[in-house]
């Protein structure tokens, strides 16, 4: 590929849109788009960041084409990468994902345990309508998708579109991670070669090789045991990420194998990480008054000021670094390391072929190509396969409207375990939901 490039951001409202459009400006020369479209079904939080876009994009890469707009003909047609980050349901409804099961003592989080289950469903059914909608107007598009809770999504349209080979699903956690292993041990992240396996927000970081082919993973648990773990950019983090960070230690002295996702603290640790959530102020709450708040404040000044000279839209680049990289990568056929999910097929070999794993892979313009891992011990596979077994029954009470899929996808979820307990949850989640699931008999 050597022409430019029109690129839409689905969830063009996100308050994670303004990272993305900086890095596209720091990526111009690499990655040269001629057309962004902002595409949001929200009018209100789409004109605000749109503004915004126009006004960076007139400062720093005129000669871009920028268009904000509800039109899926204008978002769609003809696009070379369709970058998807809704929230369906909005905050308002993760505030409920997270306090309902805190009624019960579960975690309450927006990808993992009831949270996730919750959002997953309904992240589902306008999923599927977006890769419907693009591929009536567009076969050829890479749809990169950032949603959550994204193990669900991927194993639900890998289910409902099997032979489309261009839909790419995506975590930046890995990434975040990688960095701040890279701080605590003083070395470039860009030299860090990770070997990963699991599944979306359920994995482990196996080897970390540095420039010199040496494995420097002994030495990053020797310092997450002495030193403890903060994320990158501390001093920019909210409250409850630096919590979520600090658990990490707890996890290697307990398990010292390899090192963890943060998030699996959820599921080793689930009576302690629910009994130290606040019922009544979760990270809904945090994130409304924090990032959406500081976004669309700094957006809206930048509009009356019709500059962006003094405005400050991101604390973190990296999430607009790895998504442009990610694009970056199949564009000028990289094939650079990245850890993304694929479908398992074989790759981590006694689990089942249609688990969608996250593993590192070589991505160019052909798609991931991942590492076989090989077979995983008993303590690995035993929390893996049970949580596949709840995603996959997440995705099928979804497409068959099933209730009783829908218990047995909770009840397995290691955050609940009981089944009274997760009737309970369920009969909350589905009045709180409404139209926005499927009727589940
Ligand atoms: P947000 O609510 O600020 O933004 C989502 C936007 O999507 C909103 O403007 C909303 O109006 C819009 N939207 C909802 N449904 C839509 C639809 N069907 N079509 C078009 N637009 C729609 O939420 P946010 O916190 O910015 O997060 C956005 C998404 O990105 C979430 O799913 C979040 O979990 C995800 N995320 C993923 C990663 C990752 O690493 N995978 C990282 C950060 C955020
Ligand atoms: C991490 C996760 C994402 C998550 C994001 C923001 O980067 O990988 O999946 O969406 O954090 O979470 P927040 O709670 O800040 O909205
Ligand atoms: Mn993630």
């Amino acid at each position: 590929m050597n022409k430019k490039l029109k690129v839409t951001v689905v969830g063009g409202g996100s308050t994670w849109t303004p990272g993305i459009l900086n890095a596209f400006v720091r990526h111009q020369e690499r990655f040269p788009i001629s057309e962004l479209v902002l595409f949001d079904n929200n009018w209100e939080r789409q004109e605000v960041i749109g503004k915004y876009a126009e006004i960076l994009f007139k400062e720093n890469c005129p000669d871009v084409k920028v268009t904000y707009t509800m039109d899926k003909d204008v978002a769609y047609k003809d696009a070379d990468f369709i970058m998807v980050q809704i929230r369906t349901g909005g905050y308002e409804l993760r505030e409920k994902d997270e306090k309902i099961p805190l009624k019960y003592g579960v975690v309450g989080q927006e990808t993992c345990g009831p949270g996730g289950f919750s959002y997953g469903i309904r992240s589902l059914r306008d999923m599927i309508e977006i890769v419907e909608d693009t591929r009536e107007r567009n076969s050829e598009a890479w749809i990169l998708n950032y949603t959550n809770p994204a193990a669900i999504v991927a194993y639900g349209l890998t289910k409902k579109f099997p032979n489309d080979k261009k839909i790419l699903n995506i975590c930046d956690q890995p990434i975040n991670l990688i960095n701040s292993f890279s701080k605590l041990m003083n070395i470039d992240p860009n030299s860090i070669e990770p070997r990963y396996f699991g599944l979306n927000h359920f994995g482990w970081f196996t080897h970390l090789y540095d420039n010199d082919g040496k494995d420097v993973l002994k030495e990053l648990k020797d310092l997450i045991k002495s030193n403890g773990f903060l994320p990158a950019d501390a001093a920019e983090r909210d409250q409850s990420w630096l919590d979520t960070y600090a658990l990490v230690r707890d996890m290697v002295l307990d398990f010292d194998e390899f090192v963890p996702s943060t998030y699996l603290q959820y599921y080793f640790y689930p009576e302690y990480k629910a009994s130290k959530l606040n019922p009544n102020y979760t990270r809904a709450n945090e994130v409304m008054d924090g990032r959406e708040k500081m976004i669309f404040e700094e957006c809206s000044k930048a509009a009356q000021q019709n500059s962006t000279e003094g405005i400050h839209v991101v604390k973190n680049e990296a999430h607009g670094d790895m998504i442009i990289s990610i694009a970056e990568a199949i564009y000028l056929n990289e094939n650079k390391y990245f850890i993304v999910m694929v479908e398992n097929n074989g790759i981590i070999e006694n689990l089942p072929d249609d688990a969608q794993v996250e593993v590192t892979c070589l991505l160019g313009n052909r798609g991931p190509i991942p590492f076989n891992y090989g077979k995983i011990d008993t303590f690995y596979k035993g929390l893996l396969e049970n949580q596949y077994a709840y995603e996959k029954l997440t995705c099928e009470a979804y497409f068959e409207g099933s209730y009783t899929k829908a218990l047995q996808a909770l009840t397995l979820n290691r955050t609940v375990n009981d089944a009274k307990k997760a009737r309970k949850i369920l009969d909350d989640l589905i009045e709180a939901n409404g139209s926005f699931w499927p009727k589940l008999k």
